[in-house]
């Protein structure tokens, strides 16, 4: 076996299926990517010269809309949902075989060379983090500064708002599984804070790896976290997100639901927009055939 990512994970599926998981498309596009991979284009984007420093802020400004003095979000937190919400249900560990495959993935992921501005400005790729059984994957766009130096997707203020959602569904954050479509932290000019939005060439270096993680952990809903992230899954320009959120997309045959960024609920923190985020949580609770009080049908509603 070479030590090529797709190789090590095909072989890994072989493993799993040699076992008797069954598997749906995961070998077939395992098959295809590694065909693919090696002919994988390099981002057109000139590569930075300079080191891209890391801030030791929390929360850098952000072009999205993320700010270090961003009010904190009022998301219903797990215990709030307690009274009359299902109790949150304890994933058994894990028997698929999933969570051995996504291991396999994970080193070549984290030795990835394929953008060499991001590896130069870089301090570690951000696999992505979750219940390899997840039923909800969650996909952002890139790191920011928090989770390139934490080496784990959304941990800024974003992240804490993300986590909030993730909990008022009744959900841990281990229940589900969270990934960006970039592994890397896009670099900035030097000395220029915040963070950029990935470029369309980058997001399709680095896709591939997105794809194994979901053909891996075959959730049964996506959650595409803003319009950078519909846009980078479905190859499009100009998602529209205002347009196309609560709207079910598909991805790779796996129901889609594009929601805002949980970044944009930091800077629009009226009970209308935070309703508009909820809806296509309730949606995917309703597809997913949970559970819903009505305390959860009701957050938000009022001002
Ligand atoms: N924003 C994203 O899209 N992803 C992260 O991991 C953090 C912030």
């Amino acid at each position: 076996m070479s030590g090529q990512p797709t190789d090590i994970v095909l072989s890994a599926l072989q493993q799993m299926q040699a076992n008797g998981v069954r598997l749906r498309a995961s070998l077939h596009t395992c098959e295809r990517l590694r065909a693919t991979s090696s002919a994988a284009a390099t981002p057109t984007r000139t590569a930075a010269r300079t080191t891209q420093p890391v801030p030791t802020s929390a929360a850098p400004a952000d072009p999205r809309g993320r700010s270090a003095s961003a009010p904190k979000i009022e998301f219903p937190t797990l215990s709030e949902t307690k009274t009359g919400a299902p109790a949150a249900p304890v994933p058994a560990p894990s028997s698929s075989g999933k969570a051995a495959v996504l291991e396999a993935l994970r080193g070549p992921v984290l030795a990835c060379t394929k953008c060499p501005h991001l590896v130069q400005s870089r301090t570690q790729v951000v696999f992505g983090v979750g219940n390899p059984d997840a039923e909800v994957m969650f996909v952002g766009e890139a790191p920011g500064a928090d989770e390139d130096l934490v080496g784990e997707p959304f941990v800024g203020k974003a992240g804490q708002t993300l986590t909030k959602m993730i909990e008022a569904m009744n959900f841990r954050r281990a229940d589900v599984y969270i990934a960006n479509i970039l592994k890397c932290r896009p670099n900035m000019p030097p000395g220029e804070p915040g963070n950029r939005k990935p470029t369309p060439a980058e997001m399709n270096v680095c896709k591939p790896y997105l794809i194994q993680q979901i053909e891996i952990i075959q959730p049964k809903v996506i959650v595409a976290l803003g319009g950078t992230a519909v846009e980078g899954l479905l190859g499009i320009d100009n998602a529209g997100i205002t347009r196309m959120r609560g709207t079910w997309k598909e991805f790779r045959g796996i129901p889609m639901m594009p929601t805002f960024h949980p970044a944009y609920l930091l800077h629009n923190q009226s009970n209308t927009e935070k309703r508009k985020v909820w809806e296509d949580m309730l949606a995917v609770l309703e597809r997913l055939g949970h559970e819903i009080t009505a305390k959860q049908r009701g957050y938000f509603l009022t001002k």
